[in-house]
């Protein structure tokens, strides 16, 4: 939709407008519809520690924050719970934790996988899909959890703009840093996602602008993009946000413009959405979602992964009815990869899992 240049942009998230916000949603739901149907597919989200070596200044994870109990889910749970995950119809897990304190984190990580892989893909089939949020990490770390057999990757860059991302955290992160590990994800093979936070003290509309093209630019192949939801134990909790920007209509109608610009996309409906608004899960698909990321992690540690306040947990039989009442299917028996991962490297030698997938996209 080449129409969609800067200022129309702009425009769009500067007048926030109902009916103009239905016809843009109505838009992207038909440019999903065209390009890759109307199926949604689950990935069953595992967050297996919330100990995390960061101090971001919106995340209940942050190291700063005493008051948080810390677990760690150990390998036996973990595999575990990937098993039963597997045998009640997921295809792909989601593995997410904070971020890594120490070196044997990563060991430990590619320990799991290997495991996840073994007990799973020995029926014909390729077994679970491994997709991680773990944080950044060296090069040659991704490359032990590529080799181990996770395929996929989420790493927010949470604002494409430098000054306001040095803002939300401690001097010794950086957008710039963020930036080199997404391409060494993508170089190393991963369908790469990244996202941001819709919402935040301190962003503008240009900056949603920004983020959109930035993601356009990166030729991401993922996207996850939520409101910010503030957090009580956070330094950021008493900043106000800008009122020009609507968390929940703002999420909804970047959604809907990255599903037009990057029709291909997967592009995931929030559990921060879903958390906002009894219907977000259902505006989330309509503005353009196709991945539900359903939270599988033990309820007894749940509430300690409190990156923000009020989560909230649906079943996936819950999911599954609102993805139908909405008017779409929920994909069984496919990892739903991303269709634009799969034409960025259509040129490289196809692996064996992927042809057993691809028949659903080419
Ligand atoms: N509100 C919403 N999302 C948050 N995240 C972290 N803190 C918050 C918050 N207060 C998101 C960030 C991070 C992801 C794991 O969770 O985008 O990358």
């Amino acid at each position: 939709m080449s129409s969609l240049n800067y200022a129309a942009l702009l425009d769009y998230l500067s007048d926030v407008d109902s009916g103009r916000m239905r016809t843009l949603l109505d838009q992207a739901d038909q440019v999903r519809r065209q390009t890759i149907g109307n199926e949604v597919y689950l990935r069953g989200l595992i967050e297996y520690s919330n100990h995390c070596c960061r101090d971001c200044f919106y995340c209940g994870l942050r190291r700063g924050n005493r008051e948080l109990t810390r677990y760690q889910m150990n390998q036996e749970e973990i595999v575990e719970y990937a098993r039963q995950a597997y045998q009640a119809g997921f295809h792909s897990l989601a593995l997410q934790s904070g971020e890594m304190v120490d070196k044997k984190g990563v060991d430990n990580l590619v320990e799991i996988i290997g495991r996840i892989k073994s007990i799973t893909g020995n029926d014909g089939t390729p077994g679970l899909g491994i997709t991680l949020s773990v944080g950044e990490l060296s090069y040659a770390d991704y490359e032990r959890l590529f080799a181990a057999g996770a395929h996929r990757y989420l790493l927010r860059i949470e604002t494409s703009n430098p000054e306001l991302f040095a803002r939300l955290h401690p001097a010794d992160q950086s957008l710039q840093r963020r930036i080199e590990c997404l391409e060494a994800l993508k170089a190393i093979g991963y369908q790469v996602g990244t996202g941001v936070m819709v919402g935040l003290p301190g962003q503008t509309v240009e900056d949603l602008v920004g983020d959109l093209r930035f993601f356009l630019e990166q030729d991401i192949d993922m996207l996850g993009l939520g409101p910010f939801i503030s957090h009580p134990q956070t330094p950021l909790y008493h900043q106000a946000a800008n009122p020009e920007i609507d968390p929940l209509r703002h999420t909804l109608i970047v959604m809907a413009l990255a599903r037009i610009l990057m029709p291909d996309i997967n592009m995931v409906a929030s559990t921060a959405l879903q958390s906002l608004h009894t219907n977000g899960l259902t505006w989330g698909l309509k503005a353009g979602a196709n991945i539900v990321m359903p939270v599988i992690t033990p309820a007894e540690y749940r509430e300690n992964y409190s990156i923000y306040s009020g989560k909230q947990y649906k079943s996936w039989q819950q999911i599954q009815s609102e993805v139908e009442t909405a008017g779409y299917q929920v994909g069984l028996w496919k990892w739903g990869d991303s269709l634009h991962w799969y034409k960025r490297r259509i040129t490289r030698p196809i692996l064996e899992a992927d042809q057993y997938h691809r028949e659903d996209k080419l």
